[in-house]
């Protein structure tokens, strides 16, 4: 068992946030002086550095996090979830409430093209006000951190982006964009008078995500096998492993020698070719990982921290 829980303490509106915390986050790296939060709730990032659970580092990853160049990372819904997303499966999953297959597929959106938007005008709804959490901002560091840095991601919310990733491969589309199906013109209006709405072309317009029986954007998935191909070290966090062909990135990546690392509340569909595994949030664990491996590489040190 490699997390350890951080005997109870409180939250964060019961305290005084000074200087000494201030400097205790920056050290973690969860909060930096020089980085513009604004967009984040500040005060949640202080109860996250509370309520943490505290994880542990063996040997193999230690190095590992010290010494490899090319990393590449496989996110999921469960990212997302601190954010307020709902998965799709799991405990408040959607489909708990929904059946994909009357929504989710090119023949639903052909029999009632309606229905469909009116499911994705309700999942924009959801994802307008989100802000990216302590896990997407994780991830923004790690970019900066290893020389060679792919991040592929089966979300669609777009909040990789928002937290300020450089480079996304979205294996399933974006959810705030749109396509005709006539001339493939993209198209970024969030809001229509009409449902279904039309291109200029006269075409219909659909959410420019990947439906279930749909083939993934060619040249996304090439970019993102390619990486998981040269990985040295592999994360796959917050995905259930259960939708093909994203489940096979970390299998590919372990059988070309990565170290492939599991981040997840609980146990996976591939879990079993994982070599470390840590359950519990992403957004707590994400942001240890990033402040050891600064740690390991004397990041802190050079900064003048
Ligand atoms: N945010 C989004 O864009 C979004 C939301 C729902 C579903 N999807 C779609 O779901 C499909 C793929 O399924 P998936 O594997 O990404 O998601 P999934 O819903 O199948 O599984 C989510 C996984 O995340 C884990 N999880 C939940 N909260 C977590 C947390 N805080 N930290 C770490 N792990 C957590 C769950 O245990 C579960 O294994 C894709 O087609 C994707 O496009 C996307
Ligand atoms: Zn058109």
């Amino acid at each position: 068992m490699q997390i350890k829980y951080s005997p109870g303490r409180t939250r964060t509106s019961d305290r005084v946030v000074n200087s000494h915390l201030l400097y205790q986050l920056s050290y973690r790296g969860i909060f930096n002086p020089s980085v513009n939060y604004n967009s984040v709730d500040y005060h949640s990032r202080v109860a996250y550095y509370y309520d943490m659970k505290t994880i542990t580092f063996n040997e193999k990853f230690i190095k590992a996090l010290k010494n490899t160049k090319r990393v590449a990372v496989l996110t999921g819904a469960g990212v997302s979830a601190e954010s307020g997303v709902p998965t799709f499966r799991g405990a408040d999953g959607i489909w708990k409430k929904y059946n994909p297959m009357e929504l989710a597929t090119f023949e639903a959106f052909n029999a009632n093209p309606k229905l469909v938007w009116e499911w994705y005008n309700y999942r924009r709804e959801i994802i307008r006000n989100i802000k990216p959490n302590p896990g997407h901002y994780a991830l923004v560091e790690m970019s900066k951190i290893f020389d060679d840095f792919t991040l592929i991601t089966q979300n669609v919310d777009g909040l990789h982006r928002l937290a300020g990733s450089p480079t996304v491969y979205e294996l399933h589309g974006n959810i705030h964009r749109n396509r005709c199906l006539d001339c493939g013109k993209f198209d970024y209006t969030e809001e229509f008078d009409q449902l279904p709405p039309i291109c200029d072309c006269g075409g219909r317009l659909r959410p420019d995500v990947v439906w279930f029986g749909e083939i993934l954007p060619k040249e996304v998935l090439d970019k993102s096998m390619a990486s998981a191909t040269h990985a040295e070290l592999f994360f796959t966090i917050g995905t259930s492993g259960a939708v093909q062909p994203a489940a096979s990135l970390p299998v590919i990546a372990k059988q070309n020698g990565a170290l492939v690392v599991e981040i997840n509340l609980e146990p996976s569909e591939i879990s079993y070719i994982c070599d470390i595994k840590y359950y519990g949030k992403s957004g707590e664990i994400l942001p240890q990982i990033v402040a050891k491996t600064k740690e390991l590489k004397d990041l802190h040190k050079e900064k003048g921290k």
